[in-house]
C-alpha cells in the first residue's frame, strides 16, 4: 500500500523519485519523503499530504543540495502510527547515517523497539519502520557492509516487508530486501532504479528483474547483484515488462477512473481474443493447467477473494453452478484464512485479484495450495505475487487499472470467468450446444453494446445529480445481478463516501424495509430473462409503498416500468446470463458522477489503497 522508489544514476535523481512516486500516488497515501545521498551525506526531506507538498518542500530546500547520486522515495499509508511528517519515512538512525523505506508491517517491532533502546536508540516516530533502521545501523557498525547489515538485521524481524536502504558510508550503492512484498529492479544503462511497483520505473526502463522473498539486491550505477538469504550471489533472469507508459496518461480524461471506465468495450474485446474464435469452435484456454480427465471430475470449486473481485467471484459461481452443476464455494479471502480450511486435492481453488498483491488473498492461497489444491489465479498482474503462485494462471489482460476504485479489472474478471465456465461445460458436456453458442455469440457483440452505452450518459449525469445529495441508498436485485448491486454499492461507498447497500431484494422485506422512506432511495437491478425480474418487480412496488424514490436499471424500457419508478437507467437488451458485465458500467458512472458532484477526490479516495498489502 505504501510506494518505494530508489535511483541511482546521472538524471535528476530528485525529478526521478517524485515522477516514479507519482506515478505510485494512484494507490492511495497520507506523506512522502525522500532521502538524498549528497556527497556522502544523507539528507532527508518529509511531508504530510500529497506529493505537490514534498515537491514544495524540496524546491524550498533546493539550495542545500549539491549533486545528488541517489536516492530513496516513499509514500506511506498510515498502520503504525497517525499520519504525521515525524512517522513518513524515511526513517534513520541516531546518527543519521543510513535512511531507510519500507512496506508492509513488522510484527515484532515491540520487542525489538524495547531492545534498542536499551541499547540506546533514540525513537523519533511510533512507526514499526523506525525500528529497522535503529537495527540495520546496528549491524552495519559491525560488517560496514550495506548488505550483510540488511541480511542480519532482517534475521531479527517477523511480518511482510520491501526494505530499501541507503548509507552514508557506502554512497555508491542502494540495498532492497523484501519477504511478502513485492520489489523489482529496474536495469537502465548506466543507471538502476528500484521498486515496488512497474509504474514507478516504466518512463524509464521496460527491463526487470523480480526479487523473490529473502533476497538481498545491492544496486549501483553500473550492476546489479542478487543474494540469497546465505550471502550467495545468484543469478536471475531479466524479464520485459508488457506495459507500455501510456497506460499511465489519462488520455484527456478528467479522471482515471472515468478513462477506465470508457476502455472497458475494449478491454472485453482483449479478454475473448485468441480465446473465442467462432461460436461453434470451443473455447480456447490453455492456461487451465489441468488435464480433460481432471476437468470432467472436478467436483468442487472454492473461489478465494477481496472486494471488488469478491463480487467477480459471485458472478463466477452463479454461472460455473449453471453451466456445469459443479458445486462453487466463494470466501472472502480474510474469512479463509482463520479458519478449519475445507479444501483439499479435488478442489479446485480460484483467486481472484486486480493487483495479485492483496496480502489476504495471497495467504488464503499458500493456504489452499498446502492442502494439495490445483490453484488457478486470476488476475490483471501476470507479474504480481499471487500469479507466481499459480498452477494455472488466467491474465485478464485489462491494462493497468490506475483509479483506485476498480471498474475495468472487474468486467475483465467477469469476462474470464465467463470464459473459463464456457470451457468447463464444453469438457463436461454439462450444457446445451445452442445455449453455448449463443452465449458466445452474444460475448462477441458485447463491445458492441458497451460502446453504445457509454456513447450516451446523459441521464445518468442527470440522475447522480438528482440523487447527490442523499445520505443512504439500498442496491437490489437478485440472481446473477445480485454482485451487480454490491458492486455498485460498493463504488458509490468508495469514492463518494455515501453510505450505500447492496441488498438482495427479496429480503428487503427480512429487515431494512424498516429504513426506507423518502430520504432513502432505492436502486433495483431488473434484467429480464428469468421469474426474478418479476419477483424485483414486486419488491420495488413494496419499496414504494414506504415512499422510498425508485430508480431502475433495466434493459426494459416499458410503461409499466416508467410509471412504477421514478427513474430509469437503460442499458442495452442483453442475455440475462451476461448482464452483470453490462449492469454495471451505469453503476460505476453514478458513483463516478455522484462523486464529481460532490468534489470528491475521484481516483484517490480517502483511506484506501489500490493493493491491500496488509492483513
Ligand atoms: C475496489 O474498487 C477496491 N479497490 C477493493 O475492493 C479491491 O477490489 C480489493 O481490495 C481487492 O483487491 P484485489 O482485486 O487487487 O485483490
Amino acid at each position: 500500500m505504501c510506494g518505494i522508489v530508489g535511483y541511482i544514476g546521472d538524471r535528476d535523481v530528485v525529478e526521478v523519485l517524485l515522477s516514479g512516486l507519482g506515478n505510485l500516488e494512484y494507490r492511495g497515501y497520507d506523506s512522502a519523503g525522500v532521502a538524498l545521498n549528497d556527497e556522502n551525506q544523507i539528507k532527508i526531506f518529509k511531508s504530510l499530504g500529497k506529493l505537490k507538498v514534498l515537491r514544495e518542500n524540496l524546491e524550498a530546500h533546493k539550495s542545500e543540495l549539491k549533486a545528488p547520486k541517489s536516492g530513496i522515495g516513499h509514500t506511506r499509508w498510515a498502520t503504525h502510527g497517525t499520519p504525521t511528517t515525524n512517522n513518513a519515512h524515511p526513517h534513520t538512525c541516531n546518527c543519521g547515517s543510513l535512511a531507510l523505506v519500507h512496506n508492509g508491517i513488522v510484527e515484532n517491532y515491540k520487542e525489538l523497539k524495547e531492545e534498542l533502546i536499551q541499547k540506546g536508540c533514540i525513537f523519533k516516530s511510533q512507526t514499526d519502520t523506525e525500528v529497522v533502521a535503529h537495527l540495520v545501523a546496528h549491524e552495519f557498525a559491525k560488517t560496514h557492509k550495506l548488505e550483510d547489515a540488511l541480511r542480519n538485521a532482517t534475521k531479527k524481524l517477523t511480518g511482510a516487508y520491501a526494505l530499501c536502504v541507503m548509507h552514508k558510508d557506502e554512497p555508491d550503492k542502494i540495498v532492497g530486501v523484501r519477504k511478502n512484498a513485492p520489489m523489482i529492479i529496474g536495469l537502465g544503462d548506466g543507471e538502476n532504479f528500484i521498486s515496488s511497483d512497474v509504474p514507478a520505473i516504466i518512463e524509464y526502463t521496460k527491463k526487470t528483474i523480480y526479487i523473490d522473498d529473502d533476497e538481498i539486491a545491492v544496486i549501483t550505477k553500473n550492476s546489479v547483484k542478487i543474494y540469497d538469504k546465505d550471502g550467495r550471489e545468484i543469478q536471475k533472469k531479466v524479464e520485459m515488462l508488457p506495459w507500455e507508459p501510456v497506460a499511465l496518461s489519462k488520455l484527456g480524461y478528467k479522471h482515471f477512473m472515468l478513462k477506465e471506465i470508457y476502455e472497458q468495450s475494449d478491454v472485453v474485446r482483449n479478454v475473448i481474443n485468441g480465446k473465442i474464435f467462432d461460436i461453434n469452435e470451443p473455447v480456447r484456454l490453455p492456461e487451465v493447467n489441468l488435464t480433460q480427465e481432471n476437468l470432467k471430475t472436478l467436483s468442487r470449486v472454492k473461489i478465494i477473494a477481496c472486494g471488488t473481485s469478491l463480487h467477480a467471484a459471485m458472478v463466477g459461481k452463479y454461472i460455473i453452478e449453471d453451466f456445469t452443476g459443479i458445486p462453487v464455494d466463494i470466501e472472502a479471502s480474510s474469512e479463509y484464512i482463520y479458519r478449519k480450511s475445507n479444501t483439499d486435492a479435488s478442489t479446485l481453488v480460484i483467486g481472484v485479484s486486480q493487483s495479485g498483491e492483496t496480502t489476504d488473498t495471497i495467504t488464503a492461497i499458500k493456504q489452499a495450495k498446502s492442502t494439495g489444491s490445483h490453484i488457478l489465479i486470476i488476475t490483471n498482474r501476470p507479474d504480481s505475487n499471487m500469479a507466481r503462485l499459480a498452477d494455472s494462471l488466467l491474465s485478464v489482460n485489462a491494462g493497468i487499472e490506475v483509479s483506485v476504485a476498480a471498474t475495468k479489472s472487474y468486467t475483465a474478471q467477469l469476462v474470464s470467468f465467463y470464459l473459463l465456465a464456457l470451457h468447463l461445460a464444453e469438457i463436461k458436456g454439462s450444457m446445451e450446444k445452442s445455449k453455448i453458442e449463443s452465449i458466445k455469440h452474444d460475448l462477441i457483440i458485447l463491445p458492441s453494446k458497451i460502446e453504445a452505452l457509454l456513447s450516451d450518459t446523459k441521464t445518468i449525469k442527470d440522475c447522480a445529480k438528482k440523487y447527490s445529495g442523499y445520505k443512504n441508498f439500498i442496491y437490489i436485485a437478485r440472481g446473477i445481478n445480485l454482485a451487480t448491486a454490491y458492486e455498485g454499492a460498493l463504488k458509490l461507498k468508495e469514492i463518494s463516501y455515501i453510505n450505500a447497500t447492496g441488498y438482495p431484494a427479496g429480503e428487503l422485506k427480512h429487515g431494512p424495509i424498516a429504513m426506507l422512506d423518502e430520504t432513502m432511495p432505492v436502486l433495483a437491478v431488473l434484467m429480464p430473462g428469468s421469474i426474478v425480474y418479476e419477483k424485483i418487480f414486486s419488491n420495488c412496488e413494496e419499496a414504494k409503498a414506504r415512499n422510498a424514490k425508485l430508480i431502475a436499471l433495466t434493459s426494459e424500457d416499458t410503461p409499466a416500468i416508467r410509471s412504477l419508478f421514478d427513474d430509469v437507467l437503460i442499458v442495452p437488451k442483453v442475455h440475462e446470463f451476461l448482464s452483470p458485465i453490462l449492469t454495471c458500467i451505469p453503476l460505476q458512472l453514478l458513483a463516478y458522477y455522484i462523486a464529481e458532484f460532490l468534489g470528491k477526490d475521484v481516483d484517490q479516495p480517502r483511506n484506501l489503497a489500490k493493493s491491500v498489502t496488509v492483513e
